[in-house]
């Protein structure tokens, strides 16, 4: 016997029917039906039903009232579930800010609410190592990704370079050439050209067993298998050796660039049939960009799914892809498209909406000093002397070169503008960046990698003071001060300014008014 959680209403599901369940009014059944309706509710109503359903903002059955996910925090290794507000309401994100105080969190777990138990939790090393012990990837720093719901505070999975969830022992997850869908609500302004930011159905062993052996949702700009209109970013299907935008390997001119800031993305695939479709999370419906056969390609016709769950990197374990995931299910069946809209008109319910990291405003254009809030320190200000970072002692009597070099003119991120980048007021032009986790002032070169080096993200200080600024592509590093220099840093790592004493005191900044206007 299913879990309760299993046993759904597999009745057909009709445009009508689904647009009534999505306002709850699923009229002769209401009284059976949850309170709320939810991405499950629906799938399951449409003959579809979940066997993967996994969220760090909300529930995804309107009856659901256990654990999203799992937080752990580095001060010392406590873990904590955070579950939902009420049933089929949303995450909890005030017991994670409470139980995160004064340190920094990974997310250790993303349940799975469909009582099948295919939770996600730390990828295993496989054709590729990740960065992290023993081969495996990076946790997300559960703080990276704020969002609001309707109003309700709730953090999503912030995926940098190296980070990744895999789940190779699962339950119900289709294999072989077995009908399945999905969907995933990703940030459409995150995302690079590593491989391979996925969601979805993978191999069991983390290898590349070949073409065929998985399919999932993958969103970003790499052109290495497949790509679409425009540059990019694309929601492609993953199937092993292909990322695929269309029937053709390569170039699909069907497949556009879409970069809505919550962006919904659907990959369905059944014997000989696959589809591609996508939305705004926000607003309106979704769209068909691919709609037929297998790709021209040799090992897709059957396929040879294993029934894995990976998120946010390849079959391979491939783990250079960046990305944010705020929810996403996978289904037992070839959901229809009318399922699709239901769930898509949910979503759109769900109300998301940017969310604020806490602290001060940084807002971009004006010009602000960072102070330091450890005890030795809170006279000194993040500053640099030609290339080098480093903070100093800066008072009204000093040189206004002292003053010039503790000055910084907020820009919007130059990898993402939700984030923040930090121009030298004496120096137009060049920008704070990391290389080799040190800080530096550096001329802007237009490449990617110094966008993605120069760009941090603002939260509220981890000490309780002022804001805390963490990289944009090793989101498990602060900008920290440590013996006068300036680098980005993890709590506890292997280098010596990750050193625990005093971390943090090192990454809180008092945000001031410049000393050069
Ligand atoms: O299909 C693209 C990628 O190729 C897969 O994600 C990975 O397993 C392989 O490297």
């Amino acid at each position: 016997m299913p879990p309760a959680a299993l046993r759904r209403p597999t009745a057909l599901l009709t445009a009508a029917s689904a647009a009534m369940l999505v306002a709850g009014t699923l009229s002769g059944a209401a009284t059976s039906q949850a309170a709320t309706t939810q991405p499950c509710d629906l799938y399951a109503a449409g003959g579809t039903p979940c066997v993967a359903a996994h969220s760090t903002t909300r529930a995804l059955y309107g009856n659901y009232t256990g654990a999203l996910y799992q937080v752990r925090r580095v001060s010392d290794n406590a873990t904590r579930d955070i579950g939902v507000l009420g049933a089929g309401g949303y995450a909890n994100a005030a017991a994670q800010d409470s139980f995160c105080a004064g340190t920094s969190c990974v997310i250790t777990i993303v349940y799975d609410q469909t009582g099948r138990n295919n939770r996600l939790t730390q990828a295993p090393p496989g054709g590729f190592n990740g960065p992290a012990a023993g081969g495996y990837d990076k946790l997300a720093n559960a703080t990276m990704a704020p969002v609001t719901l309707n109003g309700n505070r709730a953090y999503g999975v912030f995926v940098s370079p190296g980070t990744g969830y895999r789940n190779n022992s699962t339950n119900g997850i289709a294999t072989g050439d077995q009908p399945e869908g999905m969907y995933a609500i990703l940030d459409g302004t995150h995302y690079n050209d590593g491989c391979c930011f996925d969601y979805g159905n993978a191999e069991t062993n983390s290898r590349d067993n070949g073409n065929g052996t998985m399919e999932t949702i993958y969103f970003g700009n790499s052109r290495g298998w497949g790509s679409g209109a425009g540059n990019g970013p694309w929601v492609m299907a993953d199937q092993e050796n292909g990322l695929f935008s269309g029937v053709n390997p390569g170039y699909n001119a069907g497949d556009p660039t879409v970069t809505h800031r919550f962006l919904t993305a659907i990959v369905k695939g059944e014997p000989n049939h696959w589809a591609i479709r996508a939305g705004n999370a926000q607003s309106g419906g979704l769209s068909t960009y691919y709609n037929g056969a297998r790709p021209n390609a040799a090992g897709y016709n059957p396929m040879k799914k294993e029934g894995a769950i990976i998120l946010g990197i390849g079959g391979d374990n491939s783990n250079s892809s960046a990305g944010t995931f705020y929810e996403g299910v996978m289904t037992s069946g070839y959901p229809s498209d009318a399922t699709e809209s239901a769930v898509q008109a949910n979503i759109v319910a769900a109300g998301y909406a940017q969310g604020s990291g806490g602290g001060a405003a940084l807002n971009t254009g004006s010009t602000v000093s960072l102070r330091a809030t450890t005890a030795c320190c809170t006279d000194r200000y993040l500053s640099h002397s030609g290339a080098g970072v480093a903070t100093a002692v800066v008072t009204a009597a000093g040189s206004a070169a002292e003053k010039a070099n503790a000055s910084w003119t907020v820009r919007p991120g130059l990898a993402n503008g939700a984030c923040r980048s930090f121009e030298s007021k004496n120096t137009p032009g060049s920008y704070l960046r990391h290389q080799n986790f040190q800080l530096y002032l550096h001329p802007d070169d237009g490449s990617a990698l110094f966008a993605n080096d120069a760009t941090f993200c603002s939260q509220a200080g981890v000490n309780g003071q002022g804001n805390s600024l963490v990289s944009y592509n090793f989101a498990d590093r602060y900008v920290r001060h440590y013996a006068g220099t300036g680098y980005i840093a993890s709590d506890g790592g292997s280098n010596s300014f990750d050193a625990t004493a005093l971390w943090p005191d090192d990454v809180s900044w008092v945000v001031t008014a410049p000393w050069t206007p």
